[in-house]
């Protein structure tokens, strides 16, 4: 058995790779370590991030309609489930029977609070993967069963992620992992004024700050790192060309910082950054066109508040 990539080695190896590329950068995967899954959970209650109570009122109307659309339903998979609450909407609306449901985050906190916030419901089967989406999507499908219907949950507009490259081959992937006539409800913001948006990711309390700053008492806790904090500030801007928010960290001064766990030294001029998360907003057909081009046809979409949830089918 090959030895698991665990979060932390993939964590050093991003370190040492992306701080050295131009324009210097690490993964927003590494953003969810214990704390920064608790700093997350605090953005998603602000009142200038919108995403998670737009999702969970479209959820909470529509999970009748979404579960009978998906009908005969024998399993679930969530990629990234967070506190467990969406999915728990969902499944309070289906028929009685049994249900397997996978759970894939790299947080083993993550799995933690999702596990628990369905344990109450005997007639689930719950086999948590603590994996990359990539990963855990070939662990389910290795395990596929022939009868009853998948149902595959990206929600939270966590497609935002990845650029638009990333996101066809992430799309192109999951459509391999499943059966013709599964389905995918996917979760995406949609484009909106531009101080809304910058609000959303730089907000006056500077949660969003600490969740990004983060990053940096990672590297230093786990790398022995010695990046000051104080020297390092939040920056979120919106791209309009890209249709994307960057969140980035500028170094304020000249400074020198050691990462010895994985021999690097890195020199960072006043005004450098490191980027570390791109969020990608869309437009409802864009959406349409998205899957479309990865093999799904859209069945439904529906939408309000600035955020639109979209039904589709393998074909
Ligand atoms: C969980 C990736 C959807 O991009 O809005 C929140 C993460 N970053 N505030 C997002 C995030 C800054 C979030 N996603």
């Amino acid at each position: 058995m090959p030895k698991t990539t665990t979060a932390r080695s993939r964590f050093a190896e991003d370190v040492a790779y992306y701080l050295s590329q131009t324009p210097r950068q690490l993964p927003s995967e590494h953003l969810y370590d214990e704390l920064g899954s608790e700093l997350f959970e605090a953005i998603c209650r602000l009142p200038w991030y919108g995403i998670t109570r737009a999702e969970q009122r479209l959820l909470e109307r529509r999970a009748g309609d979404i579960v009978s659309r998906v009908a005969p339903l024998a399993t679930i998979v969530e990629l990234g489930p967070g506190s467990g609450l969406k999915l728990a909407t969902l499944l309070a609306a289906r028929p009685a029977g049994p249900v397997t449901v996978h759970l894939v985050d790299v947080s083993a906190a993550a799995l933690d609070a999702a596990g628990r916030a369905l344990a109450s419901d005997p007639d689930l089967a719950i086999v948590p993967h603590e994996a990359t989406y990539e990963a855990g999507l070939a662990e389910v499908a290795a395990g596929r069963r022939s009868s009853g219907k998948t149902l595959t949950l990206f929600l939270g507009s966590n497609i935002g992620n990845f650029d638009p490259p990333g996101a066809a081959a992430f799309l192109r992937n999951l459509r391999t992992a499943i059966s013709e006539g599964d389905s995918l409800l996917l979760g995406a913001d949609l484009v909106k004024p531009e101080s809304e948006l910058l609000l959303a990711y730089n907000d006056p309390l500077g949660v969003t700050a600490a969740f990004n700053k983060n990053l940096l008492v990672r590297a230093n806790t786990e790398l022995d790192a010695d990046f000051d904090l104080a020297g390092f500030s939040h920056r979120a801007i919106w791209n309009d060309e890209a249709s994307r928010i960057e969140m980035h960290l500028v170094s304020t001064r000249r400074q020198r910082v050691r990462v010895p766990a994985v021999d690097l030294n890195v020199t960072f001029e006043d005004g450098d950054t490191i980027w570390t998360e791109s969020s990608y907003k869309y437009r409802t057909d864009q959406i349409v066109t998205m899957l479309s081009q990865a093999g799904f046809s859209s069945t439904s979409q529906w939408s309000d508040d600035g955020f639109a949830l979209t039904l589709a089918a393998a074909r």
